[in-house]
C-alpha cells in the first residue's frame, strides 16, 4: 500500500504551498486535486458552457481529458495533452471550478481519477474531500485552516506581489463566497473528517505548519524526513 497523506481545508489555508514543502521533505509526490477541478472548469469556459448549468456540465464533463504528469517532481496538469498548469490560476477559473465541483457527475469522475493516481505512488493529496471521500482510509488526515480574515490577508499579499491590486475587502468577499459554495454543496461538502487532525495556522509560520504535519506523519509512519 503506498503512503497516502490527505490534507483538506478551505481556500487560502496554504494547502498547496505547505503540501509542496511537506512532500519535498518526505520525498514523495504531491497531488493537487483542485488543479483537476480547475482544468474541468477551463474546459467548460473554453466551450462556452455555463459552470452553473448542471445538466450541460454533467453531459460534457467526460469530454475533458484531464491528466496529471510530474516534471522534476512538480505536478503539471494537462487538458487533452496541453499543459494548462498556469492557465488554470485565474480568478475566472477559480470561481468556475468552485461551481462545477458542486455537480455529482463531475465529482464522480474526479474522485475515481484521484483514487487511481493515489494508488500508483507514495503521495500527499490535497483538496476538499480527500479525507472524507477520496481516501477515507488514509492513515494520515489533516484539516488545515485559518480564520477567513487571515486567509484573505495572505491571498491579498500574494496577489499584490504579482501586481494584482484587488482590494482586501474584495479578496475577503470572494473567499467567503467560495467557502460558502464549497461547504454548503450537497455532494461531499468541505468538512473536517472525524479522524482528521486539525491544524489552525492562523498564528503559525509556514515552517511551524510543515513541522506540525511532519510530526503527525512520523507518528504514523515513523521517521522519514
Ligand atoms: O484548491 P483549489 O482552490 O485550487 O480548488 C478549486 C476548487 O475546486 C474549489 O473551490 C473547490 C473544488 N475542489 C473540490 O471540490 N474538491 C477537491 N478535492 C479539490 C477542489
Amino acid at each position: 500500500m503506498p503512503m497516502n497523506i490527505a490534507i483538506d481545508g478551505p481556500v487560502g489555508a496554504g494547502k498547496s504551498s505547505i503540501a509542496d514543502q511537506v512532500a519535498q521533505r518526505l520525498h514523495i509526490l504531491h497531488l493537487d486535486t483542485g488543479a483537476m477541478y480547475r482544468t474541468v472548469a477551463l474546459y467548460m469556459l473554453r466551450n462556452g458552457i455555463d459552470p452553473q448549468d448542471e445538466q450541460t456540465v454533467s453531459a460534457h464533463c467526460g469530454e475533458a481529458d484531464v491528466r496529471v504528469a510530474y516534471r522534476d517532481g512538480a505536478q503539471r496538469t494537462m487538458l487533452g495533452g496541453e499543459d494548462v498548469s498556469d492557465l488554470i490560476r485565474t480568478g475566472e477559473v477559480s470561481t468556475a471550478a468552485s461551481a462545477i465541483s458542486k455537480w455529482p457527475a463531475v465529482r464522480r469522475r474526479m474522485v475515481a481519477a484521484q483514487r487511481e493516481i493515489a494508488a500508483t505512488a507514495d503521495m500527499l493529496i490535497d483538496g476538499r474531500d480527500i479525507g472524507t471521500r477520496v481516501l477515507i482510509d488514509a492513515p494520515v488526515k489533516i484539516f488545515l485552516t485559518a480564520t477567513p480574515e487571515e486567509r484573505a490577508r495572505r491571498r491579498y499579499r500574494q496577489q499584490i506581489e504579482k501586481g494584482d491590486m484587488t482590494p482586501y475587502e474584495q479578496v475577503l468577499a470572494e473567499l467567503n463566497a467560495r467557502d460558502a459554495q464549497d461547504m454548503n454543496r450537497e455532494t461531499d461538502p468541505l468538512r473536517q473528517a472525524e479522524d482528521a487532525g486539525l491544524v489552525d495556522s492562523t498564528n503559525m509560520t509556514p515552517e511551524q505548519v510543515v513541522d506540525a504535519i511532519i510530526a503527525v506523519v512520523e507518528d504514523v509512519y515513523g521517521k522519514r524526513a
